[in-house]
């Protein structure tokens, strides 16, 4: 595995590492071994903490197959993260090449343990990502949440919007899949608590985040990419949060010891606002599947 630190990243750098620069210890007590951040797609009666890596890993398998990544030379995947969608396509899904971008360094640090000569992590903006060859497919599970500034104007998002679906165009060979995971917002009830744990997700744990309406990604991607399949898998979402909360209170007093209790409060708050949302119905996470055109 390779790692390449790139000198240009945008100014929310700061804000992305407040998160996501907690130690990577920390994160493997939070996340289990499967260290996913983001849903996993549990079956119906399966135990949430006992398949827990199984639904991590049947959520990375239909990405793949959605994709048709099986066997394919080069794949990108947009916000890596600690690499286990990379490691699995190329030890799973028989993929030449996995490619990665991330903004932490931390992250990227874990990757590389992995010794996995197949993957390539690159420590830079999604925007700054550059390819000889263009990629098969793509993915982007849950990170596109922090890609579009919410202190930008509304026109100014749409923008933004527009140049990540256009550079995810420019990456990938015509007929390639892009296959998203990203939280969508229906409009709150207007009720304290929930005004109230919007603003601290937004203010807080996830400065300048934009979580957009549905429409707001189909109407962008518009031109670029035919839209092939969009499938609300909100409780992927949820469980997930569910068990993330369950692993952090069985070993709440090693997590205050390897952070602080500052940290730990933090995630207990924003993981329990994001369970109950997306089970309100409030946030919903879509998958998206997109076909670049021409
Ligand atoms: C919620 S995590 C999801 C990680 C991984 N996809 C998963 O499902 O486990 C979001 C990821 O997006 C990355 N990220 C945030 N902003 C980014 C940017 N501008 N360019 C590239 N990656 C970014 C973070 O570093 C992190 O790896």
């Amino acid at each position: 595995m390779t790692t390449v630190t790139s000198r240009s990243v945008n100014p929310e750098v700061e804000a992305i590492r407040h998160h996501y620069e907690v130690s990577n210890e920390f994160y493997r007590l939070l996340l289990g071994p499967a260290m996913m951040y983001s849903g996993g797609y549990w079956n119906d009666g399966e135990d949430l903490r006992a398949a827990h890596e199984t639904a991590q890993e049947r959520k990375l398998d239909t990405f793949a197959d959605i994709a048709g990544a099986k066997g394919a030379a080069k794949v990108l995947d947009i916000g890596s993260g600690w690499g286990t969608m990379l490691d699995r396509l190329t030890t799973v899904h028989r993929v030449e090449q996995a490619v990665g971008v991330t903004l932490s360094r931390t992250q990227a640090d874990y990757v590389a343990g992995l010794g996995n000569p197949k993957i390539k992590v690159h420590v830079e903006s999604w925007e700054d990502h550059k390819t000889d060859e263009p990629y098969d497919a793509a993915f982007c599970i849950n990170a596109l949440e922090h890609f579009v500034l919410s202190s930008l104007t509304p026109r100014e998002r749409m923008n933004r919007f527009r140049e990540f679906f256009g550079k995810c165009h420019s990456l990938l060979k015509p007929g390639g899949r892009l296959v998203l995971h990203i939280m969508t917002v229906e409009n709150p009830p207007l009720q304290r608590r929930i005004i109230d744990d919007l603003k601290f997700l937004q203010r807080e744990e996830f400065a300048g985040c934009y979580i957009p309406h549905l429409h707001q990604l189909t109407a962008t991607c518009e031109g670029l990419f035919e839209v092939a399949e969009i499938r609300n898998e909100r409780e992927s979402f949820s469980r997930a949060c569910r068990v993330w909360l369950m692993n952090l209170a069985d070993r709440r007093q090693e997590a205050v010891a390897l952070e602080s209790e500052e940290v730990v409060a933090r995630f207990e708050r924003y993981l329990d606002i994001f369970a109950y949302t997306l089970e309100d119905g409030i946030f919903n996470n879509f998958r998206v599947a997109l076909t670049r055109r021409g």
